[in-house]
């Protein structure tokens, strides 16, 4: 297997060592993608889902800052361990759930999130629409939906992303959300490098 295919797979589905290591660098590159999570983040009695959330490392800032039921949900059984470990208090005490599952599936009740939101997942779905349409589901009315995304143009210049990747633009993830009946708007959180897409459910 040649290297940017392993490199791929170690973001897209983390596992072993090299996805304790892929994941220790997610969290220092996406520091900014999680600052715009944790601001819209409520202080407190609110249910949120973290989708895809590899190490744990973000559920466990916002857990330690408000008190929200946090659930969380993962492919790589890998990943379910690691952030576990990472949050045995909050999982423990019962503040937090975390599972494997898929976009696809999602293991929760119709409209039970106040929040969802995901960090760099998107790319690895693999059926978007689907994915869509589980979070419109499980969301409340009135409830949100955070997509975090590298722009298309930023990964097309890293050169591992050229398999087992999809690039999609801002207009195409809001179109998606548009179809499972959200609310999207698209705002940038460094010009030309990440974004954020975010949904309402009417
Ligand atoms: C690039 S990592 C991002 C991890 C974390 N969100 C972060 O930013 O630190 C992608 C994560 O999404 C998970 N993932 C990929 N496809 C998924 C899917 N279809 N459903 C749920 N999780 C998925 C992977 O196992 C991995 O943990």
């Amino acid at each position: 297997m040649g290297l940017k295919r392993i490199v791929a797979e170690q973001f897209g589905r983390p596992s072993g060592v090299g996805g304790l290591l892929s994941t220790f660098m997610m969290n220092r590159l996406n520091v900014r993608m999680y600052a715009a999570v944790e601001a819209e983040i409520a202080p407190l009695g609110q249910a949120i889902l973290d989708l895809g959330f590899g190490n744990g490392y973000l559920l466990k800032r916002l857990a330690k800052r408000a008190k929200n039921r946090y659930y969380g949900v993962d492919i790589s059984a890998d990943m379910l361990a690691a952030a576990s470990r990472a949050n045995r208090g909050a999982v423990e005490s019962g503040a937090m759930r975390l599972e494997m599952g898929s976009a696809e599936a999602l293991p929760y009740p119709d409209s039970f999130f106040d929040l969802v939101y995901t960090v760099n997942t998107v790319y690895f779905w693999p059926d978007l629409d689907l994915g869509m349409a589980e979070i419109a589901r499980v969301l409340k009315p009135g409830g949100r939906f955070l997509n975090l995304v590298y722009t298309r143009a930023y990964l097309e210049r890293l050169p591992f992303t050229s398999q087992g990747f999809t690039k999609y633009a801002d207009e195409e993830l809001a179109r998606a959300a548009a179809r499972a009946g959200l609310v999207p708007a698209v705002e940038a959180i460094q010009a030309g490098i990440s974004q954020k897409i975010s949904a309402t459910k009417p």
